[in-house]
């Protein structure tokens, strides 16, 4: 399968005074990707073979740095949204040589026949675009967000479920419930820094990850969602209540906690930075395995504990870093939780997590007013991926009863 990515070089007579890369030329290069892309794959006549054309309604550009003569410009195209006769296509161009985010643009198109009649989008040029590109599997999405091109996962159709996951892990901790979750728009993005997206030295705190989860939602087109935060993906959707709390239809709270890091915990995050710069990710994973999963998950089930350690292993140190950084630095939530009266709420905690003890996510349940408690029996801090089973089934009864 070829990829939606279309390299193209900035030439001088496209470039004004300054010797930049003029505007005029920025949207000619972008519709030259799109045109090249078609040709690479179904053909540039894929709309006229069915007496379509997608005619543009709508552009909306971010120019993000200026591009010179020379520069090659790397073009990624995602569709994000088809609907009937219309659809959404977001492009990003990054300059191939040092991967800076030149400008990111959205497109929307109505397909029209000869007399400028709307008609249904050709099945021939969505299948192609959607047809994932991403080795990475099969609902996998890369889209571009405040400069960082993140991993998601989106698959079905219903009311939105954003599941965030925790340090230092990624969307895959999920799979059972993005698998088993029929009737929900199941959406998992790996955070900057983990799993498959991008991982810059720099730029981490609860607010970005908070901020880069908002721009996922619009690029989706996704208004309402319910946040599913596990541990450090808890304190994140805190941090996006804070800031969006109109767009959440419901919360669960999974094997997290509301207070900020205390100082013996915020020197042991100095400490595992540290060791993740000397030592790397593969040291941070051993040290963290015997923490993340219940001491029953240890013994009896190797291939669950072994697929985390790769799994944290894989991790950037850079984002391990960064994570360390955001976490230790965190404000803390417990003022929030009284607030909360309107966002109906559901906590869940493993009955063997060594990280957040079932009396502490007891209380915090007790401290939002009408929030429900579930204890996972035989899961530790992972209850997702332990118990997978028990935790999807108290989920769906949770996002069912917010119909
Ligand atoms: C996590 O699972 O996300 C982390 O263990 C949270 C933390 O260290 O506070």
């Amino acid at each position: 399968m070829p990829t939606p990515e279309i390299d193209l070089v900035v030439y001088p007579d496209e470039c004004d005074a300054f010797g930049h890369l003029n505007q005029a030329s920025f949207l000619s290069l972008f519709e030259r990707a799109r045109w090249e892309m078609l040709r690479g794959g179904p053909g540039m006549d894929v709309f006229t073979r069915s007496g379509t054309w997608p005619a543009l309604r709508k552009t909306v550009i971010d120019y993000r740095a200026a591009a010179f003569p020379g520069d090659v410009l790397r073009f990624q195209q995602v569709l994000t949204h088809v609907g009937r006769t219309s659809f959404t296509m977001r492009q990003t161009a990054r300059r191939v040589r040092d991967d800076t985010l030149i400008a990111s643009a959205e497109f929307v198109f109505v397909c029209i026949d000869r007399d400028g009649r709307p008609i249904p989008v050709p099945q021939e040029f969505s299948a192609y675009m959607n047809a994932r590109w991403d080795t990475a599997g099969d609902d996998v999405q890369r889209i571009t967000v405040n400069g960082v091109n993140l991993a998601v996962e989106v698959r079905g159709a219903g009311p939105a479920v954003l599941f965030i996951h925790g340090y230092p892990l990624d969307r895959t901790i999920w799979r059972e419930q993005i698998r088993a979750l029929d009737g929900f728009r199941r959406i998992a993005p790996d955070l900057r820094g983990m799993g498959q997206s991008d991982a810059p030295d720099l730029g981490y705190s609860m607010s970005i990850y908070a901020a880069d989860l908002a721009a996922l939602l619009d690029t989706l087109g996704v208004d309402e969602v319910v946040l599913c935060g596990l541990s450090m993906g808890g304190y994140i959707a805190f941090e996006f209540l804070r800031h969006w709390r109109s767009r959440v239809r419901g919360l669960v709270l999974m094997a997290t906690r509301a207070d900020a890091d205390g100082a013996d915990v915020r020197r042991g995050r100095d400490a595992a930075a540290a060791t993740a710069k000397e030592r790397g990710a593969s040291a941070i994973a051993d040290t963290m395995l015997p923490k993340l999963v219940a001491p029953a998950t240890l013994g009896r089930r190797p291939d669950v504990a072994e697929g985390l350690r790769t799994l944290m292993s894989s991790t950037p140190v850079a984002g391990m870093v960064g994570a360390l950084a955001a976490m230790r630095d965190r404000e803390g939530s417990e003022s929030l939780l009284s607030t909360l009266s309107n966002v109906p709420t559901l906590v869940v905690v493993g009955e063997a997590d060594g990280l957040i003890p079932p009396d502490q996510a007891r209380a915090m349940a007790k401290s939002i007013p009408g929030a429900r408690l579930a204890v996972i029996p035989g899961a530790g801090h992972l209850p997702p991926v332990e118990q997978p089973e028990a935790t999807t089934e108290q989920l769906r009864e949770f996002l069912r009863s917010l119909d």
